[in-house]
């Protein structure tokens, strides 16, 4: 039976994984794929660290480097995290000629147009499905099952723990605060959860999963990122009585010009559309192509076990490359597109929260603010009030670009009748 070295660099939450299952499905494993994986060293970053998974003390080591040195990995596993390290040890491994399977989102979506050229020079595959959506075999639907395919657009929920909180602060009522603080308490959100309440972790799945669909790679500064650290129990109740859920949602679509609109940010969408159901710590990638019509992938995005799934599977088509070399090295760019589309020229519905006070002549000003850029108002709620002070004023705007609509609301806000920042977000009815 052939042997297949392999180097796993991180053994963390992810790492720890890969080698339990490789282990618990060893004699399926091998009997699927007709070869033997053989995990001959873990590097990790502090030896004495306690473990969860049980591993032969003479596998480990703190020498990153040693994993490539050694003659006998042929496939590396970078599970340590960060885009320092783990940037120069992949470039290292493409350079050493070992086959790399990465789980790490923002390396991919800051460095991914240079570790591809550097993959594809050296002729020398990188696995990623783990880098996008946990255990969802979305990376290789897009790039093989689906490659008969142009597409019209893909929309994703793509983060757990936002998800989680968003369906807390809608089901049960909470507050942003108290539900992060119930997703952290259960260990769905990181101890420190900013990349995936300010949208970054999404984003960057997002941009993966973007520039392989769309063949050219996205710059994180051209999109538009918005978490949703800053929505109100109010933004919760307002969006369900317009018959729509918040959802963190991912947009990408592409126009008949072959522009490409890429954002990440809350969204309303009708509770009546299947991804108002992904609820929890779940993830769901929605897409259209143009010959296979709308096709839905739901599953877990995080988590030990369902990221080792993919990070395994990974592990197989690495075997197969191994067997017999392919012309794709894990990205491949074309020219069908090319443009990212500026979001001030996409255009959408939206919802616009203000806080305003309650006197004659507030929704005159604001609507003539609207209406001299043009945009128009399809419904308005204003709650009674019977207390003093400031109250809620929730317009649903027609299409309009984001462009206009972000000056209007800049606008809007400066009144002295609009008491606190606006919320503006898009509303997305996935035509
Ligand atoms: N922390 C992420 C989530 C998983 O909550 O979905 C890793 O990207």
């Amino acid at each position: 039976m052939e042997s297949i070295g392999i180097g796993l660099a991180g053994f963390g939450t992810v790492g720890a994984g890969v080698y339990k299952n490789l282990a618990a499905n060893r004699a399926l494993l091998t009997q699927r794929l007709g070869v033997e994986f053989n995990v001959r060293r873990i590097a990790v970053r502090d030896l004495t660290r306690p473990r969860t998974v049980e591993a032969p003390a003479e596998l480990f080591t703190t020498d990153l480097d040693s994993l490539l040195q050694d003659p006998e990995i042929q496939i590396v596993v970078e599970l340590i995290g960060g885009t320092d390290h783990a940037l120069r040890f992949v470039r290292a491994a493409l350079e050493a000629g070992k086959i790399v399977i990465t789980g790490n989102k923002a390396l991919l979506a800051e460095h991914g147009a240079e570790l591809f050229a550097l993959a594809s020079e050296r002729r020398v595959p990188i696995f990623y499905e783990a880098a996008v959506a946990g255990g969802i075999p979305i990376i290789k639907t897009t790039r093989e099952a689906f490659i008969a395919n142009r597409f019209e657009s893909i929309h994703g929920i793509l983060n757990g723990t936002s998800n989680y909180i968003l369906t807390r602060m809608t089901a049960a009522g909470l507050d942003f605060a108290t539900a992060l603080a119930e997703a952290q308490a259960l260990g769905y959100a990181e101890a420190d959860p900013a990349l995936d309440v300010n949208g970054w972790d999404a984003a960057h799945k997002a941009i993966i999963l973007a520039s392989l669909a769309y063949g050219f790679w996205i710059r994180a500064e051209d999109i538009h990122v918005a978490g949703i650290d800053s929505l109100t129990r109010d933004d919760i109740r307002f969006a369900d009585q317009l018959g729509y859920s918040i959802k963190l949602l991912a947009t990408i679509k592409a126009d008949e010009q072959a522009a490409v609109e890429v954002r990440l940010c809350p969204t309303l969408i009708p509770k009546t559309h299947v991804l108002a159901s992904v609820n929890g710590v779940f993830n769901a990638v929605w897409l259209r192509g143009d010959v296979v019509g709308d096709a839905l992938f739901y599953g877990r995005g995080a988590g030990q076990d369902p990221t080792a799934s993919s990070v395994i599977a990974d592990l197989a088509d690495a075997a197969a490359a191994l067997a017999s070399p392919r012309r794709c090295y894990g990205f491949t760019s074309h020219d069908l597109y090319g443009r990212l589309k500026p979001l001030d020229e996409a255009v959408a519905q939206f919802y616009l929260r203000l806080l305003v006070d309650d006197t004659p002549g507030v929704l005159a000003q604001i609507a003539g603010i609207l209406a001299a850029a043009n945009i128009g108002i399809s419904s308005v709620i204003q709650p009674e009030s019977h207390e003093p002070g400031p109250l809620p004023l929730v317009l649903m705007i027609h299409d309009a670009s984001f462009g206009r609509m972000r000056e209007a609301a800049e606008r809007i806000g400066a009144l002295a009748c609009v008491k606190a920042a606006p919320a503006l977000l898009p509303v997305e009815h996935f035509h």
